[in-house]
Order: structure tokens, then C-alpha cells, then sequence
């Protein structure tokens, strides 16, 4: 198949283009600033719609993956312009031009659609985003309800896996308590942590077999930054004491964030071959990808 990335440079999308590959699939890798190694390079300024279209007529994917988004939430907060024409308005003009050549569209979202107050969430739970970013994500799920059937939106929480620039959770903590630098972690905030190389596989399966519709494809398990962090403090034999504990309204951020943002992933493991994985599996996973580097 033909798959169109974009983020194709991202922390997931890097991820997903190399498994795309292995599956032996065509695969064009877009970026704005990082160029991909991997897959067919295709610069495309996600700001500019003629860019967008002429880009969409050219390579006619059968599938597109839009990963391409404004991620840092706080900078969401103060470039609220740029955070609607990316996460929002390149959204819908990319869903558009992928309905008129029948493509298949994935957007992947996010859990901070939800206003965390409970966790757990289930597809069909009322969305509340509490900042500018999950507002404009959840924008741009709505805009797909305006197209023909053919998309699905995948929702995920807390991705953590090996990228070649990005230092995703678990490498923040290895390295800061390789260091020996004390650092404060939230026991009140609960995501589900998700390894990317298993995000990827379920991303692409929705993909290949073209499962409309919202789901959640993010790790089995519901826990705290905290708990997470004493996790891979344990697996890597580092000095856990050294992970102090904070409170969510300790910290001086710009956006709120949701305090207990975790997924429910019964649909996808009723319905996916490739299944969340619980965070006791994947961690150790990452940890011998890391070791073995
Ligand atoms: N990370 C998380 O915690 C998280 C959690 C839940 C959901 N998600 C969702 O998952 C998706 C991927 O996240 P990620 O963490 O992999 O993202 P990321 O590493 O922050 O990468 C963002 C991507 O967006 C691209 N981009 C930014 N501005 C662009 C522009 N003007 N034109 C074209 N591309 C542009 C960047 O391309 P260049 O580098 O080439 O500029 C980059 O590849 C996002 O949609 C995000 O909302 C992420």
C-alpha cells in the first residue's frame, strides 16, 4: 500500500515510517524541518493548504497517517495562530483531499481531549479538553465528522520510545539520575503509558484494515508520573530516592493539564491483533532496546 506520513521525523512518526517499511509498504515521509532518513523524503509546510493539495494530487496515497502536529502544550497557549492552522486547519484540508481520492485518513490524537477530573476513558466518554492544544485536537477529530466514513482517530497517552533526537520520559529520568540530579515528579497525574514500537504496529493495523471510527490505542496500564518514574528508576538499578515528589499544583505551567488523562483500551483489545501492551511488559522492552544500542 501507499502510505502519505506526516510528523514522519516525530517521535512516533519515526517509528511508524520504519515499521511501514518492514511491512514492505511505500511509504512517503513528510517534514517541515527534520528530514527523515527513512522512507521517501517529501518536504510539505503543513501551514500552506496549496502545498497540502498539490502534495495529495501528486502522490494520491491509498492511506494517510497525520501525525504532524503543534505537540508542546504550553507553547500551544501563547501561539494559539499557529496551534489552529496546524492542529486544526491543515487537519481538515489534508481529511478533505484525502476523502476526494478515497484515501484512507488516521488522525492520531490525544488523551488531553479529555479534562482528566476521572480517568480510564472510553471512546465514547464526552471529551472536555482544559488547554489550547487539546482543544485544537479535538477540533480537528470534529473536523473528520464532515467527511465521508473512511478515517479513524486514534487517541493515545504518553508515548515513550527510542528516537535518534527526542528523549522521551524514561531516557529524562535515566539520564537525570545518572547525573544525580534530583527531580520532582507528580504522584497525582495518571496517563497510560504507551511504547511507541506497539503504538506503531496498532496504528498501521487500523490503517491496513481500515477500522473507521475512534479508538484508543495507547499502554494497558493506568499509573502516575511518580510511580512510572520509580519503575524505571528500579529496572535500570538507579537511586530511586532521588525522585521527589510533587503535586500537580505545585508546578507553574502554563496549560492545565489533566490530572488523571488514562485510556480505556478494552476496544482495541477486543478488536486489534497487536494489543496494548501493560506498562510491566513494554518498560522492560525499551530498556534492552536502550541497553542493547
Ligand atoms: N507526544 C505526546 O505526548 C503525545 C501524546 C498523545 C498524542 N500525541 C499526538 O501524536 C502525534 C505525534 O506526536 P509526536 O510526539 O510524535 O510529535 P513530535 O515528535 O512533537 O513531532 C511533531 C511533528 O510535527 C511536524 N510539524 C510541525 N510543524 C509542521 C509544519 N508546519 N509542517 C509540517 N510538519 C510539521 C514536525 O516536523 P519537523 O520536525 O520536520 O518540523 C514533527 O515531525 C501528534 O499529533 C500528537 O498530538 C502525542
Amino acid at each position: 500500500m501507499k502510505f502519505l506520513v506526516t510528523g514522519s521525523a516525530g517521535l512516533i512518526g519515526q517509528n511508524v515510517v520504519q515499521e511501514l517499511l518492514k511491512q514492505n509498504h511505500e511509504v512517503y515521509s513528510c517534514y517541515h524541518e527534520d528530514k527523515p532518513t527513512t522512507g521517501i523524503p517529501i518536504s510539505l509546510d503543513l501551514t500552506d493548504s496549496t502545498e497540502i493539495k498539490k502534495i495529495m494530487e501528486k502522490i494520491k496515497p491509498d492511506t494517510v497517517i497525520h501525525l504532524a502536529a503543534m505537540t508542546k502544550v504550553d507553547l500551544c497557549e501563547t501561539e494559539k495562530e499557529l496551534a489552529h492552522t496546524l492542529n486544526v486547519t491543515a487537519t481538515e484540508i489534508l481529511a478533505y483531499e484525502a476523502a476526494k481520492i478515497s484515501a484512507f485518513f488516521v488522525y492520531v490524537s490525544t488523551d488531553y481531549v479529555f479534562d482528566g477530573k476521572d480517568g480510564m476513558k472510553k471512546e465514547d466518554d464526552a471529551p472536555n479538553p482544559l488547554g489550547y492544544y487539546g482543544k485544537t485536537k479535538l477540533e480537528g477529530e470534529l473536523s473528520l465528522n464532515n467527511l465521508a466514513s473512511n478515517w479513524a482517530i486514534a487517541r493515545t497517552s504518553t508515548p515513550f520510545g527510542n528516537h535518534s533526537k527526542k528523549k522521551s520520559f524514561p531516557l529524562w529520568i535515566n539520564e537525570n539520575l545518572k547525573s544525580k540530579n534530583k527531580i520532582r515528579l507528580l504522584t497525582d497525574q495518571y496517563t497510560s503509558p504507551t511504547y511507541v514500537p506497539n503504538l506503531s504496529k496498532m496504528i498501521i493495523e487500523i490503517a491496513v484494515r481500515q477500522i473507521n471510527g475512534i479508538i484508543h490505542l495507547a499502554g494497558a496500564s493506568r499509573i502516575s508520573r511518580y510511580d512510572f518514574a520509580v519503575m524505571i528508576a528500579e529496572r535500570l538499578g538507579l537511586d530511586k530516592t532521588l525522585l521527589l515528589k510533587a503535586k500537580i499544583e505545585d508546578m507553574n505551567w502554563k496549560a492545565k493539564r489533566p490530572k488523571d488523562s488514562s485510556l480505556d483500551v478494552t476496544k482495541a483489545i477486543e478488536i486489534l491483533n497487536e494489543k496494548p501492551m501493560e506498562i510491566q511488559k513494554s518498560l522492560p522492552l525499551f530498556i534492552e532496546e536502550i541497553t542493547n544500542q
